[in-house]
């Protein structure tokens, strides 16, 4: 029998990251990867990591050189892939060992695969190749007691926000994994949100990327300071290594996803828990792979005029407001799947985990970890500190906003996020239209102002 404190399976990028940071932490790793020359580089490349690293060729060797209850780490793509590979383990486990999805899977397949039975978390885990190496932040679902067996080596490969472990249990089944989901929504909106500002200073001031680069890199020693921000100067300031232009302008502009953005936001409308910001960057997401209709567009209604001038602390004010309105709707996400599905996720918890190691870690997560806190079962927008940041800020985001529109500047992440904050604020809004239109043609009846409910307009009569 194996002393390996546990075992990881799937040595891509990602699991090759996340078993030298276990192994470098101290904890045994038993490896092991379908094709078996990845696992003999990997450990070839061990270096002094080595003697905490057990490399196995077979399934049944990396059971068998792990210590028992074991514990398995899955690192393989998200969806059939993982059933494939558990359907594989299984009969070769006993029925107390635990295995761990640490991909990108969707949450129904995790409580789905937790409800057959046998010990399994699912943990999501953020932070790319980097944060798996030295510090992700980690997301974990499923039984406390299963959480409680593999929860040192969590707490110890985590990234630390001064001292404390970006790792921590939300909840059961594939609570973990829903918790990054929105993690993935929010990243792709604040994403969404700093491209559209780049696209301003980009066409609007008609600024070079090596000035944008600048300009976000002071945006970072700010309120914005955050890793997207962080990379958004990096990136604009890097150079094509082939033809040294500036990196920006050698990209073709269509971006990928892999799902989980797009995850979030059908999963928003199954909770009818509105994200605008979120799904309209999404949305700009799949715009952006029209590349032929947009060069037609362009050719048939001709280029917006584009170049206008606007001063640069509207934009990262504008930024401000519309970064803390796409946190706010990711929590009240999170707070909506609760209310659903029985779950008890701890709000300022989640804000705390995503302090560090995260991609959407930013240092006003550490504010957001307190406002919720204080303020239970609140929208963030309206915490006293969220709420004051918002007044000062809405009307730079709406300047942007209505300075982007009158120039044709695509502008879809701030511009729902504008909305979204001028809906929240209206106690008296329009629907009284759609219910009396629903009721016309359908006779779906409405509620009266005076609390009578089913009540029809005249055309009944
Ligand atoms: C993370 C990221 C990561 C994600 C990539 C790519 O938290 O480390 O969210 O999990 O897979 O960012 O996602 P898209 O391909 O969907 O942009």
């Amino acid at each position: 029998m194996g002393d390996a404190r546990i075992g990881l399976i799937g040595l891509g990028t990602m699991g090759a990251a996340l078993a030298s940071n276990i192994a470098e932490k101290g904890f045994g790793i038993a490896v092991f990867n379908r094709t078996t020359q990845v696992t003999r580089d990997f450990a070839a490349a061990a270096g002094e990591l080595a003697p905490k690293i057990t490399p196995t060729e077979t399934l049944e060797e990396l059971v068998a050189a792990i210590a028992p209850p074991r514990a398995i780490i899955l690192m393989v793509p998200a969806g059939d892939p993982v059933d494939q590979q558990i359907a594989a383990l299984r009969p070769l486990l006993d029925d107390d060992d635990l295995i761990v999805d640490c991909g990108n899977a969707n949450f129904h397949d995790t409580d789905r695969r937790a409800a057959e039975g046998a010990p399994f978390l699912g943990i999501g885990v953020s932070g790319g190749e980097e944060g798996a190496r030295h510090g992700p932040s980690i997301m974990g679902g499923g039984a406390p007691e299963h959480w409680a067996r593999v929860e040192d080596i969590m707490l110890a490969i985590a990234a630390r926000h001064e001292g404390t472990p970006c790792a921590a249990l939300m909840g059961p089944g594939g609570s973990g994994h829903f918790v990054k989901m929105v993690h993935n929504g929010i990243e792709y909106a604040d994403m969404q949100m700093i491209a559209e500002i780049y696209g301003i200073l980009r066409d609007g001031a008609g600024m070079e990327p090596d000035a944008i680069g600048e300009v976000f890199a002071g945006w970072d020693e700010g309120a914005l300071k955050s890793y997207l921000i962080e990379i958004t100067g990096k990136v604009a300031r890097a150079r094509d290594v082939e033809t040294g232009q500036p990196l920006l302008s050698v990209i073709v502009d269509a971006a990928g996803q892999k799902g989980t953005g797009r995850w979030t936001a059908i999963e928003s409308q199954h909770l009818l828990t509105p994200i605008p910001a979120i799904e309209a960057a999404v949305v700009a997401r799949n715009v952006s792979s029209r590349l032929r209709e947009r060069a037609v567009g362009e050719a048939l209604f001709g280029p917006a005029p584009r170049a206008f001038e606007i001063d640069r602390d509207l934009l990262e004010q504008a930024l401000i407001a519309g970064k803390v309105l796409c946190y706010a709707q990711g929590f009240v996400m999170i707070a909506a799947t609760c209310e659903a599905n029985g779950w008890d996720i701890d709000l300022p918890t989640v804000a705390r985990i995503w302090r560090e190691g995260c991609i959407i870690r930013s240092a006003m997560l550490d504010d957001m970890a307190a406002a919720l806190a204080e303020h239970p079962g609140e929208n963030l927008m309206r915490t006293p500190h969220f709420a004051d940041i918002l007044k000062r800020t809405h009307g730079a985001l709406r300047q942007v906003v209505a300075q982007a529109a009158l120039n044709g500047h695509p502008a879809p992440a701030l511009s729902s996020g504008l909305a979204y904050f001028d809906a929240m604020r209206t106690a008296r809004g329009t629907a009284n239209m759609i219910q009396a239109q629903r009721d016309f043609f359908g006779l779906h009846g409405f509620v009266h102002v005076d609390g009578r409910t089913g009540v029809h307009g005249p055309w009944t009569r």
